[in-house]
């Protein structure tokens, strides 16, 4: 039996290579360091457990709930949004609770992309838009310049019909000023292509500069929608739990679909979600989530002091938990050899083509294993050959 075209023209997995490989060390007992999937290792906040807990006992909590959310979750995220950026939205109109973002970012485009309609991508990006969303949507991916910085150049292309961009930025951990995204939308705008801002990471900053949203600009709503996460905010990416925000239309094509698809997030998982947004009383993060984002910035600092007192070319991100390194070479090389040593990366090629002399480490590991990973690396002749830039 065939499989669909549109499935079979995806690209090869990359990983399926690496997976083989790492699970050949694994059986001849080679103690494994994963730094490749950003799945943070620290457990969620315990008043997101305590409300998990009390929301699964309670009448009806087995339930469905709808594709859109529960209006109680609509709520919490139009209050975050007010108390963190300043932005008023309308919780039936203006907001789609998400089985996670990846699952909105897909299901936006079968919304709003039709076969052969062109869809902007950055490369380096998150594979979800060219792949889950473009191509499985019978669109056509059109690859975004970036610059050094890894911003997209401005103009975009023009004949665009949906343009995915994404800051703080997975792989790169790119970050865009408030200024920056004003430019973003004025483009849009300017092509009448829709701007799809994944903001799964704006709560994942070192310091006391919070990430903008494209919601906080100068411009009209029309054709934005952003894109949130509790997955990396809370530690809660296996809850499932997420939210679109922005111009009604859009959030309704997005309902439209969902409600086609899913039957929505389970009821004690948006609780959970629930008391966990409320935890903002303002545009500062809670206590709980300014130490995660602590611990992280510790072992990041780690791993890149490591790298660079070995000759890599490493520089300290701002934020998320990726540091995206160019190497000497070839990045998937590189993660080769590195699994030779026991540790697992992520060759950059696996984010596009432009990311090939890139290697990406999450630092969702206890510190003494980011140590212990340093101290492996430095030591092999062979990964030591992919140092410098
Ligand atoms: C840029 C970006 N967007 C979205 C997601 C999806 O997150 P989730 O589906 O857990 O909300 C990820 C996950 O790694 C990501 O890196």
């Amino acid at each position: 039996m065939r499989i669909a075209s549109r499935v079979e023209n995806l690209p090869p997995y990359i990983f399926a290579d690496l997976e083989r490989m790492e699970e050949q060390k694994r059986r001849e007992g080679v103690d494994i360091i994963s730094l490749g999937i950003g799945d943070p290792d620290i457990r969620p906040p315990s008043f997101v457990i305590y409300a998990l807990i009390k929301a699964l006992d309670e009448e009806r909590s087995h339930q469905y709930s709808s594709s859109q959310g529960e209006r109680h979750f609509r709520e919490a995220v139009a209050k975050w949004y007010d108390v963190r950026f300043g932005v008023k939205l309308d919780p039936d109109r203006e907001i789609c609770a998400l089985i996670g973002s990846k699952e909105g970012l897909a299901n936006f485009a079968r919304a709003f992309v039709d076969p052969g309609e062109k869809v902007g991508v950055p490369d380096p990006g998150y594979p979800v838009y060219s792949q889950g969303a473009a191509l499985l949507s019978d669109g056509t991916p059109v690859r975004l310049e970036m610059d050094e910085n890894f911003l997209p150049k401005l103009p975009f292309h023009s004949g665009l019909k949906v343009v995915y961009l994404n800051y703080p930025n997975n792989p790169t951990a790119a970050f865009a000023s408030l200024e920056d995204v004003n430019g973003f939308v004025d483009s849009a705008h300017a092509e009448g292509s829709i701007l799809c801002y994944d903001n799964a990471y704006s709560e994942q900053y070192f310091g006391v500069n919070p990430p903008p949203s494209v919601l906080q600009t100068k411009h009209s709503r029309e054709g934005l929608i952003e894109f949130h996460s509790l997955s990396k905010t809370f530690n809660m990416t296996g809850f499932r739990i997420g939210f679109a925000a922005g111009d009604a239309h859009l959030i309704s094509g997005l309902k439209k679909v969902k409600s086609q698809i899913d039957s929505g997030i389970p009821k004690f998982i948006q609780a959970a979600g629930s008391a966990a947004l409320a935890k903002y009383t303002g545009r500062e993060r809670p206590q709980e989530l300014i130490r995660n984002a602590e611990e992280l910035e510790r072992r990041m600092k780690r791993l890149v002091g490591g790298l660079v007192g070995a000759g890599f070319d490493a520089r300290m991100p701002r934020g998320t938990f990726y540091l995206w390194l160019r190497v000497r070479g070839n990045g998937a090389d590189m993660v080769r050899a590195m699994i030779d040593s026991g540790i697992v990366a992520t060759p950059g090629i696996a984010f596009g083509l432009r990311g090939s002399n890139y290697v990406r480490f999450a630092v969702t590991q206890p510190m003494e294993k980011v140590e212990e990973a340093v101290k492996r690396m430095s030591a092999s002749p062979a990964v030591m050959k992919f140092a410098g830039s």
